[in-house]
């Protein structure tokens, strides 16, 4: 079966990024016999630049044709003047929620190379793995009623509406327990169940999906103490589960456990595990064009895609063992580099990456 993935560069450093990750991807499957058809599209600033419009028909058709969208990073100030409808971030929403991408896995892990970028003491986050899992296509970022309007004393208002049904709550608790057996079997739902309705129901279905997975132990945690125990005591937690904007705010923090941004994939799965893959980083406008972008978060997204949506687990093992192995030789870009410690360049990298899968594969 011939896999079906559409490569999406994007802004800033995201074609940087993407062109090392696409070197890493041919060579993998050259290795291994996989069989993949790689077309690129356009999205976000350069979809704007392009079509006008920063989810172009034209990508929205080859991304529903795709078993697996690798995205780079859209954005950048040349584009912040445009009026809200047609900013590159609408181009990020808007093929999310159309292609129903409900479930947002958000890794924070801490390679032993790289201890001391953690702004927490190295014993608090050593071997530190946590998974978590959020729900990214409901909740208040699309709740309705939304909007603005003027009160009656002639105020001026804002509102969203902060909504979940059953099934949406469901799929993305059955996505967290599923992935929670795979690993250290723990799942931590957070909610603010002492105070808001729609997290009651969060809470409500939750116990009722844990009903199926006895061997998953489940605990529960209001979202403001999870807030204080991710920095207090991280190392507790293996996958959390939780709503958008919980989910939004908390992978945020626990990326900043590890101490390096350009060093964190993700991964956005649907219903039949199709799924879109980027780094957690943004379009990096301060270093883009420069060359010194850190290419690892876009290539370990491109081992999750092997390993969520293509169901090629060796691809994506050598891809992790292989970033390892650079990390061990003492490769790092800028943003990973201890003070005073020399860098490499994106392409070195990329190349280092390339050479450690030759003795990997
Ligand atoms: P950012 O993640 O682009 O950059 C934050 C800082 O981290 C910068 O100093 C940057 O140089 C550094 N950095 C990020 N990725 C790096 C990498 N791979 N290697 C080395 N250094 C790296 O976040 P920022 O500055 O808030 O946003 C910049 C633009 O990106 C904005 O237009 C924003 O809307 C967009 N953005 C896009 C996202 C996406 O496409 N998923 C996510 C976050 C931001
Ligand atoms: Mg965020």
């Amino acid at each position: 079966m011939t896999h079906r993935v559409l490569v999406l560069p994007g802004d800033g450093i995201g074609p940087e990024v993407m062109a090392e990750t696409v070197a890493v991807i041919e060579l993998v499957n050259q290795k291994l016999g996989i069989e993949m058809s790689l077309e690129h599209a356009l999205l976000g600033g350069a979809a704007i630049d392009a079509e006008g419009v920063p989810y172009p028909e034209s990508t929205a058709q080859k991304a529903h044709q795709a078993d697996a969208i690798i995205l780079g990073a859209v954005g950048g100030p040349k584009w912040d003047g445009l009026d809200r409808a047609i900013r590159p971030e609408k181009g990020l929403l808007g093929i999310r929620s159309d292609l129903q991408l409900f479930g947002n896995l958000r890794p924070a892990i801490l390679y032993p190379q790289l201890a001391g970028a953690s702004s927490l003491k190295p014993d608090l986050v050593a071997g530190l793995d946590l998974l978590i899992v959020r729900e990214l296509t409901g909740g208040i970022y699309f709740g309705q009623p939304r909007g603005f309007d003027t009160t009656d004393d002639g105020q001026r208002r804002g509102y969203n509406t902060y909504v979940y049904t059953e099934s949406e709550i469901r799929r993305v608790t059955v996505l967290a327990f599923d992935l929670a057996r795979k690993r250290g079997s723990r799942v931590c739902s957070v909610d603010k169940a002492n105070v808001l309705e729609a997290t009651m129901l969060w809470r409500e279905v939750v116990n009722e999906v844990a009903k199926d997975y006895p061997d998953v132990e489940l605990s529960h945690m209001y979202v403001d103490n999870a807030a204080m125990q991710l920095i207090r005591a991280p190392k507790q937690f293996d996958v959390m589960v939780t709503g958008n904007m919980f989910g939004d705010i908390l992978s945020d923090a626990a990326a900043m456990l590890t101490g390096s941004i350009g060093m964190l994939p993700s991964a956005s799965l649907d219903q039949a595990g199709r799924g879109m893959y980027e780094p957690c980083h943004g379009s990096a406008p301060d270093i883009a064009g420069q060359g010194i972008a850190n290419p690892l978060a876009t290539i370990l997204s491109a081992a999750m895609m092997y390993r969520y949506s293509l169901n090629e687990p060796q691809a994506a093992d050598a891809i992790e063992r292989a970033v390892g192995v650079v990390l061990d030789q003492g490769y790092r870009t800028g943003d990973i580099a201890a003070a005073g410690e020399a860098s490499v360049s994106t392409s070195t990298m990329g190349a280092a990456v390339r050479a450690a899968l030759e003795n990997v594969l």
